[in-house]
């Protein structure tokens, strides 16, 4: 029996049919329009690309959208005097500061310059500390964390007393998602196994999975016989091994040997079309959620 695919592609169209009655919802109640800033430095091929998709789906939603591009010779202080122009910009609820920065602009002080309130990324210390301490103190989670997460519980895959191995430590998803899945409450709950470049026996734990979850950046890391038969495989891996000369884009390919494993799962996400889709959804939902945040006294 070959797994059953969970599409990213597919829960993005259901979800930003949902965001789209949010913000019809905050408009006619409250006069309230989610608004985004993409701060996009430079023109690094691949950031302008998921930048306009950003930008394209925050306009498909009906929200304030402001496109800050900035040139590649900005300097650190200019760009932190931006940001904190938006941060006192009433008219905007989250800012977003494309990755990666060039080399004389210091990333980590970047995303701290960015208020906590506004950080719908979710990079932010005090957001990940939120995180940690889960319940009603989380504020924005993590994007792609948030999507795994998404897609996991809308897949209909049972998270509570599950055992779930994350492979991969990074703190854009790795340790986000670890986290999430152990916390109390729905979609989490389970029994959580971290490993990583430092792990012995990487197949042995992963083969323990009921939710395998692929973050290393390593293509074809996980073989079919490292899968539990019937495991729900989530494949965060955006490798590019190849490109197509007819269609002009990058050959993209997961962690995952994915025709394999689909023979031994019983869930799997495709690359592309699985956790990809998912990312930029949960930034417009982070959005969303900001302008609610917001509308508090
Ligand atoms: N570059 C690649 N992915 C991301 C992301 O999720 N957020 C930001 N800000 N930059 C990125």
């Amino acid at each position: 029996m070959t797994a059953e695919i969970i599409s990213g592609t597919a829960l993005r169209a259901t979800m930003l049919a949902e965001l789209h009655d949010e913000v019809t919802t905050i408009r006619s109640r409250h006069g309230c329009v989610p608004g985004l800033v993409t701060i996009l430095v430079g023109s690094n091929p691949a950031s302008v690309s998921y930048v306009s998709l950003k930008i394209k789906t925050a306009n498909s939603l009906g929200f304030h959208e402001i496109q800050d591009n900035q040139p590649e010779d900005i300097t650190e202080a200019e760009l932190l005097a931006l940001i904190d122009r938006y941060n006192n910009d009433p008219s905007i609820h989250g800012i977003l500061v494309q990755l990666p920065l060039p080399r004389h602009i210091d990333a980590t002080k970047v995303l701290y310059a960015i208020s906590p309130e506004k950080d719908v990324d979710g990079f932010h210390p005090v957001n990940l500390g939120r995180l940690l301490i889960g319940g009603k103190a989380v504020n924005f989670l993590p994007c792609t964390p948030a999507g795994i997460q998404e897609l996991i519980v809308r897949s209909g895959t049972e998270t509570s007393g599950a055992e779930v191995v994350v492979v991969g430590r990074s703190n854009i998803v790795g340790k986000p998602i670890a986290v999430m899945m152990g916390q109390k409450g729905k979609g989490g709950n389970a029994t959580v196994t971290l490993v990583h470049t430092g792990s012995r026996e990487l197949g042995a734990h992963c083969r323990r999975a009921d939710i395998l979850i692929v973050a290393a950046g390593v293509p074809g890391l996980v073989k079919p016989d490292w899968i539990k038969p019937g495991a729900t495989v989530i494949d965060v891996g955006v490798n590019r091994v190849g490109f197509n000369e007819e269609t002009s884009k990058p050959i993209l390919s997961g962690d995952v040997d994915f025709e394999a494993a689909r023979q031994v799962a019983g869930k799997i996400t495709p690359v592309p079309g699985g956790v990809g889709p998912m990312t930029i959804t949960m930034l417009m939902k982070n959005t969303i959620r900001s302008a609610w945040l917001h509308l508090r006294p």
